[in-house]
């Protein structure tokens, strides 16, 4: 049931660079994912967030491997919420660095990441994208006290 959800969640969003069903599969089977999905109270998926935890240097950090809410819920808070549910994710999983990968063309996710205190890195992954569009990558480092905000009510 999520694997076709999530399958049309990301056509919809991403119409030139949508996941395969079975990328979708193995993230969703895989322990190292962590996948939270934002739903209607009917049940409707419309939006969802992907991450992954890798060990880098020795050291668990953290990626955000797609994020997409449907169009017409946009602009309503929801993947910020969605990232904080990663976040708080993967603070309980010991890590303190995130990282993720955008197009140089797409300037509102740049503008949603560098609001919830994402920064731009100097990478950049030349024709990263199916189109050939270049990937910036952005990173936050998670404050050392994050977990005792974990319980606070939102
Ligand atoms: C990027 C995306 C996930 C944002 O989802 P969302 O639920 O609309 O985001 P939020 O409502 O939580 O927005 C938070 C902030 O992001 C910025 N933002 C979001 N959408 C914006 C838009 N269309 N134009 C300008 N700023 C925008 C605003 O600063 C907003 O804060 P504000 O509401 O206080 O102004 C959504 O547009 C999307 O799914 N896009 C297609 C897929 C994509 O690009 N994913 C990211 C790939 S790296």
């Amino acid at each position: 049931m999520d694997l076709l959800a999530i399958e049309q969640l990301e056509k919809d969003c991403f119409p030139e660079e949508a996941f395969h069903r079975r990328l979708i599969k193995n993230l969703l089977i895989n322990p190292k994912s962590i996948v939270i999905k934002a739903a209607t109270p009917s049940g409707k998926i419309i939006g969802n967030i992907i991450g992954i935890t890798k060990k880098e240097n020795n050291l668990l950090a953290g990626r955000i491997y797609s994020l997409c809410v449907l169009g017409k819920y946009r602009e309503k808070g929801i993947a910020t919420r969605l990232v904080q549910l990663m976040e708080d994710e993967f603070s309980l999983n010991g890590i303190k660095k995130i990282k993720l990968e955008v197009s140089t063309s797409n300037t509102v996710a740049q503008r949603f990441y560098k609001q919830l205190g994402y920064s731009m890195s100097a990478i950049v992954l030349p024709g990263f994208y199916n189109d050939g569009t270049d990937a910036l990558v952005m990173i936050k480092c998670l404050p050392l006290n994050y977990t005792d905000n974990y319980y606070t009510p939102f």
